[in-house]
C-alpha cells in the first residue's frame, strides 16, 4: 500500500511545544517509528508537514495523481475550522484516518469539534505518538477489508 502521513501546523515544534500536553518526542522521532512500522509491513510512504492550509490542500490533491491508497492526517488546529481540508479529502475520496496526540474531546470546548472527521473513515485521539501507529493500523485493516 502507498500510505501518506500528513501533519498540519505546529506539529513540527513537537518536543518543545507544550510538552505537558504533547510530550517530549519530536515529529522526526515519531516519523521514524511510523517509518519502521510501514517498512516492516511492506508499505511505501511519504511524510509531509506544513503550517499552511493551502500547502496541505495541494498535498491532498497530489495524492490522487500519486495513487495513494490511504492517508493518516493530523490536521492540528485546522481540525477545528478548515472546510478547505475537509473538501480536499472529500474531493480525492482516499480513505483517511484523522489522528491527534492529545484527547481533543477532553480539552477546551473549541477542540471538541472536528470539521475534518466527517471526511474521514475514523478518528484516533489521545494516545500520544501511538495515535499515529493506531491510525496506520486502522487504515491497514480498512484497506485489507476493501480489497477482499
Ligand atoms: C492536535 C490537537 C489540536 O487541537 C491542536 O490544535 C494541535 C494538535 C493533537 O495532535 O493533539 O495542534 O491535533
Amino acid at each position: 500500500m502507498n500510505i501518506w502521513i500528513i501533519n498540519g501546523p505546529n506539529i513540527n515544534l513537537l518536543g518543545t511545544r507544550e510538552p505537558d500536553i504533547y510530550g517530549h518526542e519530536t515529529m522526526e522521532s515519531i516519523n521514524r517509528q511510523i517509518q519502521t512500522y510501514l517498512t516492516d509491513h511492506g508499505h511505501i510512504y511519504e511524510f509531509f508537514q506544513s503550517n499552511s492550509e493551502g500547502a496541505l490542500v495541494d498535498k491532498i490533491q497530489d495524492a490522487l495523481n500519486e495513487q495513494v491508497d490511504g492517508i493518516v492526517i493530523n490536521p492540528a488546529a485546522y481540525t477545528h475550522y478548515s472546510y478547505a481540508i475537509h473538501d480536499a479529502l472529500k474531493s480525492v475520496s482516499i480513505p483517511t484516518v484523522e489522528v491527534h496526540l492529545s484527547a481533543i474531546h477532553s480539552r477546551e470546548a473549541f477542540r471538541k469539534d472536528s470539521v475534518i472527521a466527517p471526511a474521514c473513515i475514523g478518528q484516533v485521539s489521545g494516545f500520544g505518538p501511538a495515535s499515529y501507529l493506531l491510525g496506520v493500523q486502522a487504515l491497514e485493516l480498512h484497506l485489507a477489508k476493501e480489497n477482499t
